[in-house]
């Protein structure tokens, strides 16, 4: 039996993974506080320990350039205090990770998880750049999305927060439609794989094209504005990365993602 346990159980990647791992132990406690960590895994000698605990900024990103104490910690001390405990315990882990430290879609591939990450424009990126970085060198597993979505009302879906902006940004861009993700997430965590792996839905689409379609599909009268990345700065703080990410490394586990727009239209329709 799996004893599974997930830090960050109140957040929204973590409400995902609860519904594979029922019965996962969800500690109430700060990871940045080490003599904390090391007592709740020596009490409940988990099995598989899943970080699913970060800042990521309410009610975005720009939070956390004025936060970046509170970000650091919990992004990349915390992460390197379950590296420690893990590792001193031969717990096997896992990371939950972003690929919004790449620009680009490099020449049409996708970067791959062998590419240097090359997005540095907002603290948010840099610290989940830095951490995926460091871990790589070790055996723990990343998994890397991009602007996660699924067919709930949930804040933190990417399609709710695309309904809340009047501009929409035209860029194309990796995403991950989150019951695809948990496939992948149980294939690899159940074969105890290690390293990075980039978990998106093959293909690109961009926040626009998603608009467009929820106007299609769920609500005519949405009004959208589209914004183009030139006039992006004068909406947020922070840089956003635009990226495309390969799934080549995904498939050759034999993990098959739904096409992005074929995930989306079902994600959409689960909002009717
Ligand atoms: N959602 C995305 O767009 C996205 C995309 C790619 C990767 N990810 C990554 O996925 C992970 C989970 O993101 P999410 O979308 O589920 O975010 P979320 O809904 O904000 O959940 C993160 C949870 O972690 C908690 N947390 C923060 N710092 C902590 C600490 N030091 N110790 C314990 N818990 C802490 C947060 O609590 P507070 O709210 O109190 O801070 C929150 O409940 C993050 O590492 C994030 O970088 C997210």
């Amino acid at each position: 039996m799996e004893k599974v346990m997930i830090f960050g159980g109140r957040g929204f990647i973590a409400g995902h993974l609860k519904t594979i791992y029922p019965d996962a132990i969800l500690p109430e406690i700060d990871i940045c506080d080490a003599v904390a960590l090391t007592d709740i895994l020596e009490k409940e000698k988990p099995s598989v320990v899943i970080n699913a605990a970060g800042k990521t900024g309410k009610p975005n990103v720009d939070w956390c350039e004025d936060h970046k104490l509170e970000t650091v910690l919990s992004n990349v001390q915390g992460p390197l205090n379950l590296l420690d405990a893990c590792t001193r315990r031969s717990i096997y882990w896992v990371h939950i990770g972003s690929g919004c430290t790449y620009e680009g879609d490099n020449d049409g591939k996708g970067y791959a998880e062998t590419d240097l990450p090359n997005f540095t424009g907002s603290f948010y990126a840099r610290t989940k750049l830095w951490i995926d970085q460091i871990l790589k060198d070790f055996p723990v597993l990343q998994l890397r999305l991009r602007m996660p979505f699924d067919g709930s009302l949930h804040s933190r879906n990417l399609i709710t927060k695309l309904r809340r902006y009047e501009k929409i940004l035209d860029q194309q861009n990796s995403i991950t439609y989150l019951p695809d993700f948990l496939v992948a997430a149980n294939i690899l965590i159940a074969k105890r794989k290690t390293g990075i792996y980039n978990i998106v839905n093959p293909g690109t689409i961009s926040p626009y094209q998603i608009m467009m379609r929820y106007r299609e599909i769920v609500d005519s009268k949405h009004l959208v504005e589209r914004l183009t990345l030139d006039r992006l700065c004068d909406v947020v703080k922070a840089g956003r990365s635009n990226c495309m990410l390969s799934c080549e490394k995904l498939l050759l586990e034999g993990v098959h993602m739904k096409p992005v727009e074929e995930a989306m239209d079902e994600a959409l329709k689960a909002l009717l």
